[in-house]
């Protein structure tokens, strides 16, 4: 029999199997596995329970019979896990000391980890959209979330398996553009897209422009009158609007850089400008969108609606008064184009917690459009975040109130990873403490994010994140490079002086293996979700569950069968770790 890779899912698989032997059971029955306490089992089904309740039956008597149908399955191996009925009418699962030796000799490094994980979304064609930022401005505090988030969901669902696309779709088409425009010329500024302060300049201009077509109707009226030239196709406005969009997007690539993001697209809201007309008419064809106060429209009557405003309803507008498209019709034509031509079967939108009711009208308008065009809908999953507080818990700005570029940032973490590295090791070369400080300081900007549940709102505070202790990138590097430590000393490289190594014996190598083999789970659990704090967690528990290992048990002993699987399990735990750690966007570190 081969290894399991996630036992869960087998025994799961196998339970459903067995209850269609069990008359009160039959088809399908829901096992309800989840993770025990680890005291007693590694799983538990409590399925039993709600059947019996059900079919009014003795729920022990039920579990008891499942069990026995269980053991009669093909593939149900009881050297490898032992199954009881327990309490009411749980049944418990336990992984022996084999089982655990066997899955850590099997599933050594990550391709062995990506072709187990691979049945998770297997054959799917996955888009996510992110960190699709508004051009012309200067990416802040707020552009962290959508690129740490969306990068390790991306990686994630790579990871397992899926054919991935990533589309980074650009705020490229917006009202902003004719202020920005008339800015532009009533100042004669000349666009330089070399010179380092450009975005800065452009977002002065905007403010300028924004001020004064607040004040004077005029300057609105020509505002405006900019914007309908560019959408008319102006060959003047055109290229100037190319430019911004050129140093913009240069400007973002190089944040992405900092944070190894590269994008396959980058379609962004112009990209679709040519492909709202056929949006238009075919919800208008199906009855779906009607004319209302001159704009095109679209009402739901489903609830619940996450809108934090008014009780009162407000439709989904596609189409503004004046004829132009929006935020909706252009995300209704992506969601078109990415179907049609990039055969879609799932798509990821990363953006903040505000935009709950835009995505929620917005899908509700896609199932029934395609519905009634015959259109086979991909999923659609909004990935959304919380805000970042400040100590006085309301979103972090700089203290002029404005908010904080992502670039201060960066260079803030890394400054301060520098001195806290000078602390710790003064001895190394300083090349190398800079580029120590520059992986820490970014890792832990990006695990701050990500370990906290991504729909709450987090305090930043760089004594948390820039810690040694704790839930925190700088730990978890550290931990790591521990564990590497050891066979640098035996002049090994990571895997090596494994055979021969007996199964887990001792209560701390038990408990470790268990936990090496809940990444499993964790992977299970962060992919249904998209939610990367699951990794996060279960990656500092393992941390915890090697520092119990490594404390009672040497590693460097005699006999060779124990040194064997001793290393083994440190091996497994580096290399778990900085799978981990990279599907979090995080490159681990050899020394620091
Ligand atoms: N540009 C938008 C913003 O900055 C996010 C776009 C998200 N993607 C989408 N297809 N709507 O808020």
């Amino acid at each position: 029999m081969s290894v399991w890779f996630n036992p869960a899912r087998e025994i799961e698989a196998l339970l459903r199997q067995a209850a269609e032997a069990v008359p009160t059971l039959g088809k399908g029955f829901n096992p309800e596995l989840k993770p025990s306490d680890p005291r007693h089992a590694d799983f538990q089904a409590n399925g039993v329970l709600a059947a019996a309740k059900a079919a009014k039956a003795n729920p022990r008597a039920l579990a008891t019979s499942l069990v026995e149908a269980l053991r009669q399955q093909a593939g149900w191996d009881e050297t490898l896990v032992q199954v009881e009925v327990a309490g009411p009418g749980f049944i418990n699962f336990k992984l022996t000391p084999a089982a655990l030796g066997a899955w850590l000799r099997e599933y050594r490094d990550e391709s062995k980890w990506r072709a187990g994980a691979a049945r998770l979304m297997g054959g799917q064609k996955v888009i996510i959209d992110y960190p699709s930022p508004n051009t012309a401005k200067q990416m802040h505090v707020g552009h962290l979330r959508p690129i740490v988030i969306g990068e390790a969901v991306a990686r994630l669902i790579a990871f397992c398996g899926a054919d991935l696309i990533r589309d980074n779709h650009i705020g490229d088409w917006g009202t902003n553009f004719g202020i920005l425009i008339l800015a532009i010329r009533r100042a004669k500024f000349v666009l330089d897209p070399q010179s380092p302060e450009v975005l800065e300049d452009l977002e002065r201009l905007y403010k300028e422009g924004s001020a004064a077509t607040k004040a004077d109707p005029a300057l609105l009226e020509a505002a405006r009158a900019e914007l309908a030239k560019l959408q008319s196709g102006d060959p003047e406005n055109l290229a100037l609007w190319e430019q911004i969009v050129a140093v913009s997007n240069a400007a973002c690539q190089r944040i992405y850089d900092q944070f190894g993001l590269k994008t396959d697209y980058i379609l962004g809201e112009s990209f679709y400008r040519d492909k709202v007309e056929q949006v238009y008419t075919e919800l208008q064809q199906c009855g779906l969108a009607e004319e209302s106060e001159g704009a095109l429209v679209v009402w739901h009557d489903e609830e619940p609606r996450f809108s934090r405003q008014a009780e009162t309803k407000l439709p989904f507008i596609v189409r503004k008064k004046d004829g132009s498209s929006n935020y909706a019709s252009t995300d209704l034509a992506t969601l078109l184009y990415r179907t049609q031509h990039f055969k879609a079967t799932e798509i990821v939108y990363v953006t903040d917690g505000r935009q709950q009711d835009h995505f929620q009208q917005l899908f509700l308008t896609g199932k029934k459009w395609f519905q009634a065009t015959q259109r086979t809908l991909p999923r659609l999953r909004h990935v959304w975040f919380g805000t970042i507080l400040g100590s006085d818990g309301k979103a972090i700005k700089t203290k002029s109130g404005d908010p904080v570029r992502l670039q201060a940032l960066i260079d803030e973490a890394t400054q301060r990873a520098f001195e806290s590295v000078t602390n710790k090791s003064p001895d190394l070369p300083e090349v190398e403490r800079q580029h120590i400080a520059k992986t820490i300081g970014v890792a832990a900007l990006r695990y701050a994010d990500l370990s906290s549940n991504r729909t709450m709102d987090y305090s930043f505070s760089w004594e948390k994140l820039l810690s040694f202790e704790g839930n925190t990138a700088p730990y978890l590097l550290y931990a790591n490079v521990r564990v590497r430590s050891i066979f640098r000393k035996l002049n090994l490289a990571v895997g090596q002086g494994e055979t021969g190594a007996s199964d887990p014996t001792t209560p701390t190598e038990i408990a470790l293996a268990r936990k090496l083999l809940a990444f499993t789970a964790a992977l299970d659990q962060a992919l249904e979700e998209l939610r990367p704090h699951h990794l996060c967690t279960y990656l500092h528990e393992l941390a915890s569950a090697y520092g119990a290992f490594y404390a009672a048990d040497n590693v460097i002993v005699d006999e060779p069968d124990v040194q064997a699987r001793r290393l083994m399990l440190c091996a497994r735990t580096s290399a778990i770790m900085e799978t981990g750690l990279r599907l979090l966007g995080i490159e681990p570190l050899e020394r620091m």
